[in-house]
């Protein structure tokens, strides 16, 4: 929990007193370690060569493994720069020891990160992690984060990313959790306990910066940096609530979006960094803004001139200028014209400086020199989370004639490139991981000790190899094909306007399918797919996604069942692309989708998801019976009766959803209001209860009050937001 001692608020408020304003300013000021010399062309240009293709990515690491890197030495030792982006320890150190022993304050600098799904222990990314529904591994994963990065010197994370994402084209729904309020509410809560919780030694926990703040994730048809317009009563009811939970959780910092909001970019935008954040959450850490963005707002067309754009960011709450220098160089001479109150400084570098004496970096400034290797070998129990954490985000789509598990007799051939791939496995935004630490789904497979033979034939940036396919077909009993997106695929600026498989992977599966032989696709992506063909021809489909270092051998075990699958979606699958964006939680309309014509739905895709949220089978089946709602005084008690009508033990995730269903505003079909995992062996019944809070029930209006209104209520339990009992409650407040 971020909070300060009453001594450590003395000693930030003795410290302001003694600062210029530059200095407060050098606070406000995040440098990016820059690359000088060595080119034809400006380092932007190169960017942009790389970007537009005119040289590789590959071309342009080079190019970069050889420049020098001006890590502004001379501006720490003026104290003119507060925070950096670094990692390597003795690097920070070296900084570090600049800011403390040669600037006239000594003020320590902090060094920021995307550690987003781990630092060296690299997990699943975000959208896969959030479908394991467990909060405790969710806090887990997050201290495993924080103490390795710590030894590196990063005490910063750019991260939980909490943008609530509902359209699958935006490349940015790896690194979230997905869709729904609710689930991405308690992924931002358990993150921050997690990252920031365990405070018995400065080695254990960082500052956490909760992103993108505000309804990045509704960016007009998920093109990325896309414009978002949306009402007060959406953005309240559905985007605010992760932020306002992290807040509440004692989050550090804040990351403001690239996008602008109802014609207001989130970096200047007072509304969402004044008035909501800091006044009526009260939040008392700072706001960065995203890297670049500050300038951008001269492009968004809000600022005339870049020293504008510096003076509506600070004026409407942008404590750190991440990259731009605007800060650096303009906000100074804001300030002696008039235009930026220097109360507005003032609270910034309090802000600033607060973050940092909780950081504990005025005391312990360095990473102690015995910590930097701790990590050089991977310990066990780390591998060992980051399997459970990948085993239990891995969801069973499809399994007809259950086909899995495999039996340990079968000769399988495994199909794809990315099935050997140690790469591949990482996902999106992961940046401290060694490839040796890495073990593909092929290697998991081998140590498993299931009998294969590897055929390449396609990956999806690749042609079909004839011959690889023509043995695949003749060598094994069943056919395992790995197919999905390449890392590169997802992310920032990945989105994709049509999100069926890539490349030639369709056409692949289909010569597979025409061998007759049983065929397994294992999905590998960061984002939900299009699979309507898919569906209708493959007969069993695990959703792997990019789970991390222990990806292989976590596949290997639920292929081979040694673990019966119980991940859920965390974000619904269209069986189209044209159905983005598409999501459970949805308003009933006029014309609810059904089967006539003159309802809500396409004419050549229907209305529903192909895989809903909440979605995901077992080896094993489960029913449920018995819902009963209670109405307990200020809270409404559900509970339902869950049996494992199969023949294996099986984890359920039981879920609860509830539906206002008259309001003075149209309020969604469902929304999920709690769940739980039940382990139950075959035959076995249990009693779920699930309590929903009467004060949660409400929602806010368009004026952005919170509002509880008495009346019909409808109570779901099931196993999916689709499959559910219903009770019926009025609910008087
Ligand atoms: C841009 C991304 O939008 C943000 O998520 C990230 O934290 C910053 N760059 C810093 O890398």
């Amino acid at each position: 929990m971020y909070r300060l001692t009453a001594e450590q608020k003395n000693r930030v408020r003795a410290l302001l007193g003694e600062m210029t304003l530059d200095e407060k300013i050098g606070q406000m000021n995040q440098e990016s370690v820059s690359i000088v010399g060595g080119f034809d062309v400006p380092f932007e240009e190169l960017i942009e060569m790389m970007t537009d293709g005119r040289i590789t990515q590959e071309e342009f690491e080079k190019i970069m493994s050889t420049a020098q890197q001006d890590y502004h030495e001379d501006d720490i030792r003026a104290g003119l720069v507060g925070s950096l982006m670094v990692q390597d320890p003795r690097k920070c150190n070296e900084l570090q020891k600049i800011a403390v022993e040669e600037s006239r304050l000594g003020i320590p600098l902090m060094f920021g990160l995307d550690v987003i799904h781990g630092y060296r222990t690299v997990y699943p990314i975000a959208i896969a992690e959030a479908g394991a529904f467990d909060p405790d591994l969710f806090t887990r994963t997050a201290r495993m984060a924080a103490k390795e990065s710590r030894t590196q010197g990063v005490n910063w994370h750019f991260a939980p990313m909490l943008d609530v994402a509902r359209d699958a084209r935006w490349g940015r729904v790896s690194e979230g959790p997905g869709e729904d309020p609710y689930l991405v509410s308690q992924f931002a809560k358990t993150k921050i306990k997690g990252l920031q919780g365990d405070m018995s030694s400065t080695e254990n926990y960082v500052a956490a910066c909760l992103k993108h703040y505000v309804a990045y994730g509704a960016c007009e048809s998920g093109r990325d940096y896309n414009t978002v317009s949306m009402a007060p009563s959406m953005l309240h009811n559905s985007y605010l609530p992760p932020f306002k939970a992290a807040v509440e959780a004692g989050a550090a910092t804040v990351m403001a979006s690239f996008n602008d909001l109802n014609g207001v970019p989130c970096t200047v935008n007072p509304y969402t960094l004044r008035h909501i954040l800091k006044e009526s959450w009260k939040f008392p850490g700072f706001v960065v803004s995203d890297a670049n963005a500050i300038r951008e707002c001269v492009n968004h067309g809000i600022a005339a001139t870049e020293p504008d754009a510096g003076t509506q960011a600070a004026n409407a709450g942008m404590d750190v200028d991440m990259g731009t220098q605007i800060y650096k160089k303009h906000l100074k001479a804001a300030v002696e014209s008039g235009e930026v109150p220097m109360s507005v400084i003032d609270e910034a570098a309090e802000r600033i400086l607060s973050v940092k004496m909780w950081l504990g970096l005025f005391d312990r400034p360095y990473v102690p020199e015995e910590a930097m290797d701790r990590y050089e070998v991977l310990p066990e129990e780390h591998r060992a989370l980051a399997r459970e954490a990948a085993e239990k985000a891995i969801v069973l789509l499809k399994n007809e004639g259950d086909i899995l598990p495999l039996k340990k007799s079968q000769k399988i051939s495994l199909v794809g490139q990315l099935a050997a791939s140690r790469e591949e496995i990482i996902g999106a935004w992961a940046m401290s991981w060694r490839e040796s630490d890495c073990v593909s789904i092929k290697e998991g497979l081998e140590r498993a000790g299931a009998e294969l033979k590897y055929f390449p034939c396609c990956g999806p940036e690749t042609e079909i190899n004839r011959d690889d396919v023509e043995a695949a077909c003749q060598y094994g009993d069943v056919i395992v094909a790995v197919v999905g997106e390449t890392d590169a695929m997802s992310g920032e600026a990945a989105s994709r306007a049509d999100i069926t498989l890539p490349g030639r992977q369709r056409e692949l599966l289909g010569k597979l399918l025409a061998s007759g032989k049983p065929v397994v696709a294992c999905l590998m992506n960061g984002r939900p797919l299009a699979l309507k063909w898919e569906a209708e021809h493959v007969p069993a489909i695990l959703e792997c996604w990019h789970l991390g270092v222990e990806m292989g051998p976590a596949v290997a075990n639920v292929l081979l069942g040694g673990k019966n699958p119980e991940g859920r979606l965390a974000s619904s699958f269209p069986a189209v692309t044209g159905m983005c964006p598409i999501y459970y939680n949805h308003m009933n309309t006029g014309r609810p989708g059904g089967r006539s014509k003159f309802t809500s739905r396409f004419m050549d895709a229907g209305f529903e998801p192909l895989y809903p949220f909440g979605y995901g089978l077992s080896y094993t089946s489960f029913t449920y019976s018995d819902l009963t709602v209670e109405d307990a005084g200020d809270e409404l008690r559900a509970a339902v009766r869950v049996t494992n009508t199969g023949g294996r033990e099986g984890v359920e995730t039981v879920q609860l959803y509830m539906q206002d269903v008259t309001a003075s505003i149209v309020r969604p079909v469902k929304e999920l209001r709690g769940f739980t995992k039940v382990k139950l062996a075959p035959g076995e019944t249990k009693s779920v209860t699930l309590t929903l809070k009467k004060a949660d029930m409400g929602f806010y209006n368009d004026a952005g009050e919170y509002v509880t209104e008495s009346g019909l209520f409808r109570i779901h339990a099931g196993g999916s937001s689709r499959d559910c009992l219903t009770a019926e409650v009025t609910v008087n407040f």
